[in-house]
């Protein structure tokens, strides 16, 4: 009986479970596997925690938020602690538990690792993800839909309460590197200005336009991902927080970007008080769309059948709309950022949202 290992590395998201579930489900139901569950990423096989997954134990879990496996962050087989331990690792998943293959979900730090044990004689598969849609590689990844989601509906409450005070409003997004979740929940809840980490942006033109609008509108919605940064200030939110007005009171470029506008607006003339909101968590919980459940089922799908078929080494990928693999090794280390000239940017610009440049 082929026995196959699976594990959820990096943060959580919505749709895991739902890989899990086709994962396990595909395996038994083809080919009659018996499936390991290694508990919390990586460091469910340092320390030797693992249990079977059978089919029951995977019912009823297609709709449900987080991980049943659980999740870790930072543990890696090859700097544990400050050891390498990855050979011990090696003869605990191949000759103890007896693993003929591994299904690593994760993101680019959870696909460089199991690059690696791939390469000591580990066949693996990889899934990606991530809420903010940036591994290379991928199209779309599950998780970033729900993320979207939750980012719209946050974007119009604010709205309401923001024109009822004449506010100008800021929501803060997930995003580190990448600006996805910002660009399409941002024209999806009709933000005013959105600010992406790859077009620094100018606090003078973003209060500028606030202060335009302010003839016209009672309040603007700013949309600005986690990792975006003030021309000037260098390419990290680091930075963008030492450079700002009051870093002690900052939680986020978020409010960054708030204390910029309260040293700008009253100057032009904007009475406007400036609030913000930094959604962090609340985008990664819960349960997943039912667009993020099909397309995550399709991914665990798509990872059994790699497995049947003895394609290791690889992650699944969605190109084009379908289901293809690619080498682990094109994917790790790399982001897929938003170029500046995206379509979904200039659409943005030509409706009429700044874009904070
Ligand atoms: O996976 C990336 C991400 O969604 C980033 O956008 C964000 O910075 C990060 O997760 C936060 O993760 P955690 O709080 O789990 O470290």
């Amino acid at each position: 009986t082929p026995r196959i290992g699976i594990l959820t590395g990096g943060g959580d998201c919505p749709g895991l479970n739902a890989v899990i579930r086709a994962v396990t489900k595909s395996l038994i139901h083809q080919c009659g596997a018996e499936v390991i569950g290694i508990e919390d990423g990586f460091l469910g096989l340092i320390e030797r925690r693992v249990r079977p997954l059978d089919w029951r134990g995977v019912s009823g879990i297609l709709a449900t938020g987080g991980t049943l496996l659980g999740t870790s962050n930072t543990a890696s087989p090859f700097s544990f602690q400050g050891r390498d331990v990855s050979a011990e690792v090696l003869a605990y998943a191949r000759d103890t538990i007896g693993l003929q293959a591994l299904v690593a979900i994760g993101g680019d730090g959870t696909m460089t690792i199991a690059g690696r044990l791939s390469d000591m004689g580990l066949p693996v598969v990889g899934v990606p993800k991530t809420i903010d849609n940036d591994i290379a590689c991928n199209e779309r990844s599950f998780g970033f839909d729900t993320a979207v989601a939750i980012v719209t509906e946050a974007l119009e409450r604010v709205q309401t309460t923001g024109q009822s005070h004449g506010r100008v409003m800021v929501v803060e997004t997930m995003g580190r590197y990448a600006g996805w979740i910002a660009l399409e929940a941002g024209i999806a809840g009709a933000a005013d200005v959105i600010l992406l980490p790859e077009i620094a942006y100018d606090p003078d033109r973003v209060a500028a336009f606030c202060a335009e609008r302010a003839g016209r509108q009672r309040y603007t919605v700013i949309c600005i991902a986690e990792g975006a940064c003030a021309k000037g200030a260098g390419l990290t939110v680091e930075r963008t927080i030492a450079d700002s007005p009051d870093p002690l009171r900052l939680g986020g470029v978020g409010h960054v970007l708030r204390a910029q506008l309260e040293a700008r607006l009253p100057a032009l003339g904007v009475r406007s008080d400036v609030r913000a909101t930094v959604l962090g968590h609340v985008q990664r919980g819960g349960s997943p769309t039912p667009f993020d459940r099909v397309l995550a089922t399709r991914y665990g799908h798509a990872a059994a059948q790699a497995i049947r078929r003895g394609e290791f080494h690889r992650m699944v990928s969605l190109q084009r709309g379908e289901m293809v693999t690619v080498p682990l090794s094109e994917v790790a280390g790399r982001n897929r950022t938003v170029p500046p000239d995206h379509p979904l940017v200039v659409c943005a610009r030509d409706i009429g949202v700044c874009l904070g440049d």
